[in-house]
């Protein structure tokens, strides 16, 4: 037993805390070991290599001082704790081994898949995005939008325009993204998009979900609007066109709407008028029901996944520091719906990041 400020703990309770604000403060270093791997390339070198890897074939392979070999075993060790990779036996006639191998997150860490996962680290993990985390406490005392505006004295939109390297950066992440709710999600959803006739992707970045939908579904004409640093010089298709333009003053017309990952950017005060400005553009074609599909995060859809549920938190968090906006529970979103006029909804769950289907 031991007194904290008066009130008494067990050892066992206090060992505890410790651990826990040990573990709360050192946590980050999960994600800049991750980073640092992905720099390396550590999961194209042991991809390609097509086998398990020594420690030593790994250090022999990565463009590294040599003589820091103990140091790629400390990393790796952070690394497979982590689970991004696995430790396995390797059996090479009478010598016995061990070998690096990946785990499905590393797979989705490599650099050629087209749904790879290393663009948004690089970009989430880019001091651009950390070094508003040191401004926050300041973000709260003064009078700026977000600790992003605090840092860099500017939007997070307004610094993309200005910074190519950045808004590349930023764009391939989101890309690479799309990527994945296309190639998993649209399968889990594809009821929601069936039957229309035209779609807008409103935010809708250099245009990887809209091609996939127009593929999916030939008979859909899709438009792209986004900021004109994001789809300038573009190459549309047959079926898709991109538009160069502010969401919030004009959204061409069409049966359906999508907002994926965008009004979690925004105050609750923006994705009115900007679900307001959707709902007088659909117009959907004779005999079909009009639209708006935003592709985002319901907090708390996932109560008993516990990582999941922290997931959300911490990306609820990410969206105060650097945007205005904010992650929404179900009864959040359903205040918008009904504040921009819209009458009813339909939430699909997967992962997660939810579809939710918003009708006139
Ligand atoms: C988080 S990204 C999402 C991109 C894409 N929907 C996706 O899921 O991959 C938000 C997008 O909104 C765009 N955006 C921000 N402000 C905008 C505005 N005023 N008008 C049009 N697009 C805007 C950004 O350029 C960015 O591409």
């Amino acid at each position: 037993m031991a007194l904290l400020n008066g009130v008494e703990f067990s050892t066992q309770e206090l060992l505890d805390a410790q651990a826990h604000v040990w573990n709360q403060i050192y946590v980050f270093m999960n994600s800049m070991s991750l980073k640092c791997a992905i720099q390396l390339g550590i999961p194209d070198i042991i991809h390609k290599f097509g086998k398990p890897m020594t420690l030593s074939q790994l250090v022999d392979a990565l463009p590294i001082n040599k003589q820091k070999a103990d140091s790629v075993h400390r990393l790796m060790r952070v690394l497979v704790h982590s689970k991004f990779f696995v430790k396995v036996n390797i059996v090479d006639g009478d010598s016995k081994n061990e070998g690096y191998w990946l785990t499905p997150a590393s797979h989705l860490l490599l650099r050629d898949e087209p749904m790879s996962m290393a663009p948004l680290a690089l970009a989430m993990l880019d001091p651009i995005l950390i070094d508003p985390w040191h401004h926050v406490s300041e973000w709260f005392q003064n009078e700026s939008s977000s600790a992003f505006v605090t840092k860099h004295g500017m939007t997070f939109w307004e610094y993309a325009g200005i910074e190519p390297k950045w808004n590349q950066l930023f764009n391939d992440a989101m890309a690479r993204d799309a990527q994945f709710f296309v190639s998993v999600g649209i399968k889990e959803c594809k009821q929601v998009f069936e039957g229309l006739n035209s779609m807008v992707d409103v935010g809708g970045g250099t245009g990887t979900t809209a091609k996939a939908i127009a593929d999916t579904f030939p008979g859909m004409k899709c438009t792209v609007l986004d900021l004109p640093h994001v789809v300038d010089g573009l190459q549309g298709t047959e079926n898709v066109t991109y538009i160069g333009g502010d969401m919030f003053k004009f959204i061409p017309p069409a049966d359906a709407i999508l907002l994926k990952l965008v009004l979690h950017g925004w105050s609750d005060e923006e994705c009115v008028k900007l679900l307001e400005k959707c709902k007088e553009s659909i117009t959907p074609s004779k005999g079909k029901v009009g639209k708006v599909i935003i592709v985002d995060i319901v907090v708390g859809d996932n109560k008993e996944d516990h990582k999941a549920t922290e997931t959300q938190l911490v990306l609820d968090m990410l969206m105060m520091a650097n945007v205005p906006g904010k992650e929404r529970t179900e009864e959040d979103w359903a205040k918008l719906f009904f504040a921009a006029g819209f009458t009813s909804y339909k939430i699909t769950t997967f992962g997660l990041k939810s579809v939710i289907e918003v009708f006139p």
